[in-house]
């Protein structure tokens, strides 16, 4: 079976002001890519008019591309929306469920959404106390799991994962600690442990690191623009 080449950029967070700066760097995407991952925060604010240039950044590239929405595109509260505006550009948008690319026969399966925060095993919130700590808590634990039975239900020949939140630390050294909590969950990595993966994925991290990996051995790689300092990472299956 041939080698996937999976190209993978997040924190792209563009506006009006870089209408058309990001294009020039995907010339040529087809020869080092078979599929773009776009890992979230593509806006600075949320706003419609900023997902537009998100839209016409991407659309109509020679190869499929996949996003999920970062905490940033979620900020004027205008998710759904947004969301509509890169299906129309041809974007597949996931939301904590998957899809599955036909390339040259291989089938490729991508899973995963936004992710959210609580920090990780041993230092991190736990769904005790007042509501709101419950509820911050719950959203990461319902989007893990929703994460589980989308992986499981995922039939691939070979499967990612692609989140805004980190499920690891290590690709969150450069970070002050006080903020990890704030930057991904464990319970993302353990949810893909239980039932593999290739490769996961994420951005949100931009004074992180490139490289980590799950507890159960899956590479992780922080694809946030300003850690890569490229166009988009390759990472190859
Ligand atoms: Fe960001
Ligand atoms: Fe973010």
């Amino acid at each position: 079976m041939r080698q996937l080449r999976i190209a993978a950029v997040g924190d792209v967070h563009l506006d009006e002001r870089l209408r058309g700066s990001y294009r020039k760097r995907l010339d040529g995407i087809e020869e080092h890519a078979d599929v773009l991952l776009l890992a979230g925060d593509l806006t600075r604010h949320g706003t419609l008019e900023e997902a537009a240039v998100v839209a016409d950044e991407f659309r109509d590239l020679p190869v499929p591309v996949v996003a999920v929405l970062g905490n940033h595109d979620h900020h004027s509260d205008r998710p759904a929306e947004i969301a509509a505006m890169l299906s129309d550009a041809g974007i597949t948008v996931l939301h904590d469920d998957a899809a599955v690319f036909d390339i040259d026969g291989v089938r490729l399966g991508v899973a995963g959404g936004k992710g959210f925060g609580g920090g990780y095993a041993g230092k991190c919130a736990s769904d005790f106390g007042e509501p709101e700590i419950k509820a911050f808590v719950g959203h990461t634990k319902r989007i893990a799991e929703r994460w589980r039975v989308a992986l499981k239900e995922l039939q691939a020949d070979r499967r990612v994962v692609l989140s805004h939140y980190s499920p690891v630390k290590d690709t969150l050294a450069g970070e002050p600690l006080e903020i990890y909590p704030f930057l991904g969950s464990y319970l993302l990595a353990e949810a893909v442990d239980a039932e593999g993966a290739d490769l996961i994925v994420h951005g949100h991290a931009h004074a992180g690191t490139e490289k980590g990996v799950t507890p159960g051995g899956i590479r992780v790689r922080n694809v946030a623009l300003p850690v890569l300092g490229r166009a988009y990472g390759v990472y190859c299956l």
